[in-house]
Parts: structure tokens; sequence; C-alpha cells
């Protein structure tokens, strides 16, 4: 394993990090027995970041991590996770998350503890709640031992954000296509000039640029002699191939994704070859031009009352308008979404809204499901 130094934190950390908002699945609930053997592998391989936050699978996200690293696996690695600033309304509240977070976790101290997903009017009102008064405190306290933030808003906010406090870490969402949405390049080096240790999520967009490779893309692939059947490897290796980057989270679902992740994080800075760089960018191309949605199947969006499988439905449209496989996407829709699996289909959207103000892409969510009952059930 690689690791890499940040200006503001005492080790080092892998370039690879386990990011837990994906975990293996096994039918509705995670599969603990699996994602403790990968657990178990990813830290025998070097990783030792250990990325997890409030609401990851509907809420048990960090019961199900405290069970993971208990037994001996917690204090080999650095566990970060996150305020949940959406629900905070009371400077109270930031001390009752806190320590509701630490009990399910197992640990009596979280080594990097970031305001999740701030946006503008999010960070409005933790300022004026006295969010850094309480970050510090429970710095002194030792209940938190870095200080950090994770981003989804547009680059002003951004940098007022990096400008308002000596952050030690900070998490954006970072990958071949998002190189000017959000932070993007220019918020990557702004924030690591300032001594700011840069950790990536969604470095695949979430899965988007993991699927089997298009065809419209397999002469590039060729020219650049890459063999994968995704774009996975070279799109993980093209975030680590910027030197301001410190650790890159992978969602990784299976055995088989973790075994491929860390043999592509053995490459390491530097590793793209001119062709390939050509090669990204002849994907960027195509990418930008196809994917219909923004979506990176986060799942930030749910539950919906109506039990609409937002993520999956975007999922679908989007792998459809990708690879013009329409018919094949149409019926893996049909078929994983029905009401007798408890996950509905775009058309039983009611339109209440609950979910937009949920969503870091500020995606339209409800134009955009007309869109899909459009494609997939009209
Ligand atoms: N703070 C925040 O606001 C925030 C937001 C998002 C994420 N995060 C954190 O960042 C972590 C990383 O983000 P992410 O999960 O979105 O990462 P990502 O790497 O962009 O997407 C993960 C998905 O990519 C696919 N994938 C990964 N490795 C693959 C491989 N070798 N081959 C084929 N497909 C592969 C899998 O999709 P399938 O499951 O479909 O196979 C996996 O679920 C999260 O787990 C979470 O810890 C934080
Ligand atoms: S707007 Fe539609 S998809 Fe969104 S929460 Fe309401 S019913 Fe669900
Ligand atoms: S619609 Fe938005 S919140 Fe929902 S999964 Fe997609 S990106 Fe995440």
């Amino acid at each position: 394993m690689l690791y890499r130094k940040m200006p503001r934190v005492k080790e080092e950390l892998s370039i690879l990090g386990f990011g837990c908002m994906r975990l293996p699945m096994d039918g509705s609930k995670v599969d603990e027995a699996q994602a403790l053997k990968m657990m178990n592998a990813a830290i025998d391989a070097g990783v030792n970041y250990v990325d997890t936050a409030w609401p990851y699978h509907a809420g048990e996200g960090e019961a199900i991590v405290g069970r993971l690293l208990r037994g001996g696996l917690r204090d080999k690695v650095n566990l970060a996770t996150k305020m949940p600033t959406w629900l905070i309304k009371t400077r109270e509240d930031m001390d009752a998350y806190l320590e509701k977070q630490l009990a399910f976790l197992q640990t009596d101290h979280i080594d990097v503890y970031l305001l999740h997903a701030l946006a503008d009017d999010r960070w409005t009102n933790l300022t004026n709640l006295g969010v850094m008064d309480f970050m510090e405190q429970a710095r002194a306290s030792g209940k938190i031992r870095y200080i950090a933030f994770s981003f989804h808003d547009g680059l002003d906010i951004f940098k007022k954000i990096v400008d308002a406090y000596p952050w030690d870490i900070c998490q954006i969402q970072y990958n071949f296509l998002d190189e000017r949405y959000q932070a993007g390049t220019e918020g990557l080096k702004y924030a690591a000039a300032k001594d700011i240790g840069m950790v990536i999520m969604e470095p695949l967009k979430g899965g988007s640029v993991a699927a089997p490779l298009p065809d419209d893309l397999r002469a590039a692939a060729e020219r650049a002699h890459y063999s994968r059947p995704t774009l996975a490897d070279i799109g993980l290796r093209w975030v680590w191939n910027h030197p301001e980057v410190g650790v890159v989270l992978s969602g990784m679902s299976s055995e088989e994704q973790m075994t491929q992740n860390l043999e592509s994080s053995k490459a390491g800075a530097d590793s793209l070859t001119k062709e390939e760089i050509e090669f990204v960018g002849e994907a960027k191309k195509l990418y930008d031009a196809k994917i219909k949605i923004p979506c990176t199947a986060c799942a930030y969006c749910k539950p919906c009352p109506m039990s609409v499988d937002i993520p999956q439905c975007f999922n679908n449209f989007n792998n459809a308008a990708l690879s013009g496989k329409w018919d094949a996407y149409k019926n893996s829709y049909l078929y994983l979404l029905n009401e007798s699996r408890g996950n509905n289909r775009a058309s039983a959207c009611v339109e209440c809204g609950e979910c937009e103000p949920k969503c870091p892409q500020h995606i339209k969510i409800r134009e955009r499901l007309k869109e899909v009952v459009a494609a997939f059930e009209a």
C-alpha cells in the first residue's frame, strides 16, 4: 500500500480508503459477514482509513461499522464519520449526535469528524450555532482528533468555507467527469495550497463510470493498451495522478471490486501514460454527451414515502443512455423495481418534493423521474 502525508495529520494515510456507504448486500440488508471479510482483507493490505456517516445504510451504517471494527480492527484505522448537519437545530444537538455516534461506533474517539455535505445554507446555520467552538471543544476533550468537512455545493461557497477555518481535512467529490463540478480541480488545488488534506469521495462517480466499457470506447481503449472490462482502474488512477489528493475513498460493494481496487492502488501517482490520458479524455467526452442525469447513487434522497428507488431509476436510465441498450435496461428496470421487492418504479412518485432538498447534486428529481417513466414505463 502506498501512503501519503497530509500537512496537518500526524500519521500517513493509505491512498485507498474504505468507503462504507456501499457495503455488500444480502437482499435489503448489509451482508456483515462478507463486509467483515472485506474489511479484514483491506486492513491486511494496508488500508488505514475508514469512512462512514450517520445516514448510510438507512441509518444503520455507523452501528454496522462499529461491529465490523470491534475485536481488534478499530485501533488499526483512522475512523471518519460526520455530523448530520441537516438535522442540527441547536448547539445541544451537536453534542447529542456526537455521543450517539461514539456509542454506535463502539469507540471513545473519532479520528476525523466532518461536517457532512456542507452547502451554503447548512454552513450559515451551523456557524450561527457556533459549530467551530463545538468542534474545538470536542477535540480538546479527546472525542475527535481532526476537524474536517465534506462538501456538495459551488466553487465560490467551497472557497468561502475553506477560508473560514484552518481545517485538517476536507472531502470532495472528484473524478474525471467532475473536474469543473462543485469544488472541482480548482477547489482541490485551492484547498491543498492551504495545507488542507484532501480526501476524495465518489472517485468513480458513484459507479457510473465503472459500468462495462461502452462499445464506442473500444478503439480508444485499444490505442491506450487498456484491456480492463470497465473504467474503474483508470478512473481511480486518474484521481491518484493528482499530487494534491491524499486518500481516495472507494465504495466497494464486493470482494472482487475490492481486490481490483487494491491492485489499482499499487500504481499510485504518475501511473497514467500519455495514451491513457488521451483515452480518459475520449471517455469523458462520451460520458458527458451521453449521461443524462448527474446522479451518483448516493441514496441521500431516500427514503421516499412512496418507496420510489430513485437511484435505481436514474442508474438504469443513465446506463441505457450510455450504452444505447434501451430494451435491456428497460427489462432490468422492470425486473429490479417492483412493489413486491419493496422498491417502486418512477411512476409511483406523487411529487411530494421531500427528496429534492436532500440531493447533493441538486437534481430536479420529480422532473427527471418523468423522463424515466417515458423511457421505461410508457
Ligand atoms: N460526505 C459525503 O457527502 C459523501 C458522499 C458520497 C460518498 N461518500 C463517501 O465516499 C465513499 C466513496 O464514494 P462512492 O461510494 O460514491 O465511490 P465510487 O467509487 O464513486 O462508487 C462506488 C461504486 O463504484 C462501483 N465500483 C467500485 N469499484 C469497482 C470496480 N473495481 N469495478 C466495477 N465497479 C466498481 C460500485 O458500484 P456497484 O455497487 O453498482 O457495483 C461501487 O458501489 C463512500 O463509500 C462514502 O464513504 C461521502
Ligand atoms: S417527490 Fe416523488 S420520489 Fe421524491 S420523495 Fe416524493 S414521492 Fe418520492
Ligand atoms: S438523486 Fe441525488 S440524492 Fe438521490 S441518489 Fe441520486 S445524487 Fe444521490
